[in-house]
């Protein structure tokens, strides 16, 4: 996937509006309602882009909203691509490349996840500080696309320190309790069993999901700075007897959703101009 391609879609999007965003914005399952925060919305379907893969989870509409969010131009993914959906690992990279084109100068990520932290409850939030990447492959093997960034990329600074550090004042001035932890990012789409979870917690995960790792991979490539969120829809599989269910991840999720839509404004709100 080349500059030529993206830039192809980036030129559909540029037809559409002359949009100049500054913040990106994935928003994970149930989450997509923060979306409905931007003034003056304009939607881009996946769809109507040429080679955009098609989003296909249940609780992701698959289109672009770009409009102003606390005063700043933004884009919304209102639904991502996963690797469970059969989309090649590489094309998870693609939206992310797409954003960094447009001019976005920081990632903002969503998602919804299990807790693997015994400490962590149902419906708690949690910045990513790290991850582990147990997904067994990586959206950038192939050739490298040099006009995104080097071959061999450094990850040690991918979840950016003064991005965190805002989202924690953030939090505190909303009086929104934030964890902090590292996210395990698991392919699924079958959710982990008890013993991959014993496992997990001993590799030092605090959350396992099935999304966030390859478009945190694909920005850190192209020296995009990150701020990831997680939201705990579920304790992770054999902690508690409960059965594990897309619906009710999608339900816990719609059900905090507010939390987190007031909480990433705040963070759009209080960005520095410059990013270390
Ligand atoms: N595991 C993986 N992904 C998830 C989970 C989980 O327990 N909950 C929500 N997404």
């Amino acid at each position: 996937m080349c500059l030529g391609q993206i830039q192809e879609i980036v030129n559909a999007i540029q037809q559409k509006g002359s949009f100049a965003p500054e913040y990106g914005i994935i928003l994970g399952s149930g989450l997509g309602g923060l979306a409905d925060e931007l003034e003056s919305p304009i939607f881009v379907n996946y769809n109507d882009l040429p080679g955009f893969p098609i989003s296909t989870a249940p609780g992701h509409m698959g289109r672009f909203v770009f409009g102003t969010l606390a005063g700043h131009r933004v884009v919304c993914m209102q639904g991502r691509l996963h690797y469970y959906e059969g989309h090649p690992m590489s094309s998870l990279a693609l939206p992310v490349r797409v954003m960094q084109q447009l001019g976005i100068r920081a990632l903002i990520v969503t998602n919804a996840c299990g807790g693997v932290n015994l400490d962590f409850e149902v419906g708690d939030l949690m910045l990513i500080e790290d991850h582990i990447n147990f997904m067994g492959t990586n959206p950038l093997i192939g050739p490298n696309a040099d006009e995104f960034g080097p071959r061999f990329f450094d990850m040690s600074t991918a979840y950016n320190k003064t991005l965190r550090e805002v989202a924690r004042k953030a939090a505190a001035s909303l009086s929104v309790p934030l964890r902090q932890g590292i996210y395990l990012g698991y392919t699924g789409p079958n959710y982990e069993t008890p013993a991959e979870i014993r496992a997990f917690r001993i590799l030092g995960a605090d959350a396992v999901g099935m999304s966030t790792v390859p478009e945190v991979l694909a920005a850190a490539h192209c020296g995009l700075p990150v701020l990831a969120i997680s939201l705990i829809t579920n304790m992770a599989a054999g902690i508690t007897e409960k059965r594990l269910d897309g619906d009710h991840v999608i339900e816990i999720a719609n059900s905090r959703a507010l939390v987190l839509r007031s909480l990433v404004k705040q963070i759009v709100a209080d960005i520095p101009p410059q990013l270390i």
